[in-house]
């Protein structure tokens, strides 16, 4: 039996973190096996790449060499974490995965959205998720929660432009757009328990399907 991959996708600040955190207690509860995981995903070449990735220095980075490493990084994942947990027949919930690239590499760096997809085909061969939840939180309501959060680390990529921010809001809006018997938005502006609620019942339908 194979399992079933949910991703989420979303802005900075959209709760995904949370909103997971709660959907995989749900389906524990229920005695589902549940994988809930995120790139990296504690895979140390996975990791060795995120720090390249992340590193405030460095601002050289050419657009192609970030949307290289990102499906580098997601391909090791793939294969060592969730193709194993889809093979036992568990429900992978996955924090940002393919999407991300087609809208943070793909539409904000403007390398487009078909060149990054033909990278990540490589990278991930068909292992599409069977559900895609977006977590609509617009630009400024993210923004003012990741710099809420003290406790946060800013990041190199926290510290673009609110245009950039807004660019990846779009770019997502487009995404649902072009595949939306995949790609599910939910009202993120709420509290995170009536978000992750409706993301479960959306889960739901998935698992039901064969
Ligand atoms: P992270 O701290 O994990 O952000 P978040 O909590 O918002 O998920 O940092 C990941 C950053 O990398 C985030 O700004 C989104 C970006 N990113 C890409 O640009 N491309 C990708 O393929 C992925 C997975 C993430």
């Amino acid at each position: 039996m194979t399992g079933k991959f949910v991703t989420f996708e979303g802005t900075e600040g959209s709760g995904k973190t949370s909103i997971i955190a709660q959907i995989e207690t749900y389906f524990k509860s229920k005695g589902y096996p549940v994988l809930s995981t995120r790139e990296p995903g504690g895979i140390r070449i996975s990791e060795k790449i995120r720090d390249i990735l992340l590193d405030k220095n460095h601002t050289e980075m050419d657009p192609r060499t970030e949307a290289l490493l990102f499906a580098a990084s997601r391909r090791q994942h793939l294969v060592e974490k969730i193709a194993p947990a889809l093979a036992q027949g568990m429900l992978v919930l996955c924090d940002r995965y393919v999407d991300s690239s087609l809208v943070y590499q793909g539409i904000a760096r403007g390398l487009g959205v078909e060149e990054v997809f033909t990278i990540n085909k490589f990278a991930i061969e068909d292992a599409m998720p069977d559900l895609t939840i977006f977590i609509d939180v617009t630009p400024d309501v993210g923004l003012a929660r990741v710099f809420k959060n003290k406790n946060r680390e800013v990041n190199r990529l926290d510290l673009e432009q609110r245009d950039f921010y807004k660019m990846i809001y779009d770019g997502y809006q487009r995404l649902m757009r072009a595949y939306p018997d995949r790609i599910v938005g939910i009202a993120g502006e709420r509290p995170i328990t009536d978000v992750a609620t409706d993301a479960i019942r959306l889960i739901e339908k998935t698992l039901a399907e064969k």
